[in-house]
């Protein structure tokens, strides 16, 4: 048997990445839960070694490998490493990533590079070297934890989102190229969820409004547990409220959007329109667009000659 194996017989060989905390981490515990053996990645030896000798004493069987998924030999390694332990790897479940938020013309090349490294070459890297594996064996699923940023526009997101876009971009396409040949890959696209992952960022949604890492951890192991004759080509995971936005209080005093200035040039515009509907000038121009557009839509028939410019 293995190093890490004990008891339990397991329902395959789950490969995860960004299992040091959060989403990857919830997703080791409920996939281990449920039986599978679970290879655990991320760069952070202390924080992935823990969470496997979490799941060992639980009764699963655990392993952890440290890896930095934007590093290609260490991704060869990686799956190398679960096959040659585990005799196979079934399950391929993307969760490593991390994100600078900036406005883009702030945001540097560090975080720019870093993002799409992390959350784009990665993905791309490991999904690769899984389907090495896969693809012979004619079985096998990748699930890949994307984001409602490959959706949907953030300010701030730049990087984050052309990077999510971008990858989701990159599931459409490995969806094509292996369904026919057994292996079942899908996006999730989980909303904000309460991880580690807000806490290096200076402003954040309510965490209370989140969903539970744990809720995004059983949409996994419900997308994994499809019959062989059923693949979910995506998973949309939503908090009960939709897209949660960052409080723009909490931004400080001194975000372009929150400084006196803004606020004065906002207190300028409601005092022009209020003038301007005052004087009339508003109701002159609504009455105007609106008999333009009965002179436009009657022009292709019988123009009304009765129709009459407003005053
Ligand atoms: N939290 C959210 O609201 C949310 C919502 C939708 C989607 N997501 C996505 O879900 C995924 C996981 O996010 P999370 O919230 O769980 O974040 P998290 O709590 O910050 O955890 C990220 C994990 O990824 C690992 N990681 C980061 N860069 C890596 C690299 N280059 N190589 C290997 N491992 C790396 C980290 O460990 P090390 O630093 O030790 O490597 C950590 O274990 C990300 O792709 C994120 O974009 C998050």
């Amino acid at each position: 048997m293995p190093e890490g194996a004990v008891g339990r017989d397991a329902q395959g060989v789950a490969v995860v990445t960004g299992a040091g905390r959060g989403i990857g981490q919830e997703t080791a515990r409920v996939l281990s839960g449920a039986g599978y053996t679970v290879v655990l990645a991320a760069r952070t030896p202390d924080a992935i070694a823990a969470a496997a000798e979490e799941l060992r004493a639980a009764g699963g069987r655990a392993l952890a490998v440290p890896t930095d998924v934007v590093d290609e030999g260490q991704v060869v390694h990686l799956m190398a490493r679960a096959c040659a332990d585990f005799g196979q790897m079934d399950v391929l479940v993307n969760s490593a990533g991390s994100a600078a938020f900036a406005p883009a013309h702030e945001l540097d090349s560090e975080g720019w590079n870093r993002t799409l490294a992390s959350v784009l070459t990665g993905t791309f890297l490991c999904s690769k070297h899984a389907l090495r594996h896969m693809l012979p064996r004619g079985s096998g699923q990748i699930a890949n934890v994307l984001s409602i940023a490959a959706r949907t526009a953030f300010p701030d997101s730049a990087a984050y989102c052309a990077a999510k876009w971008v990858a989701l971009g990159l599931m459409k396409v490995l969806q094509e190229e292996v369904r026919a040949r057994g292996v079942r890959v899908t996006a999730l696209i989980p909303g904000a969820t309460a991880t580690p992952f807000w806490e290096q960022h200076d402003t954040h949604p309510d965490f209370a409004e989140m969903i539970a890492p744990r809720h995004v951890a059983e949409t996994i192991l419900y997308v994994l547990s499809q019959p062989p004759d059923v693949v979910t080509d995506e998973m949309v995971v939503m908090p009960r409220r939709g897209i949660l936005r960052r409080a723009a209080d909490a931004r400080g005093a001194d975000h372009p959007r929150n400084g006196r200035e803004w606020h004065a040039r906002q207190r300028t515009c409601v005092y022009v329109f209020s003038q301007a509907v005052r004087a009339g000038a508003v109701r002159r121009a609504a009455l105007l667009s609106a008999w333009r557009c009965r002179f436009q839509s009657d022009a292709g028939q019988l123009v009304s000659r009765r129709a009459s410019p407003p005053r």
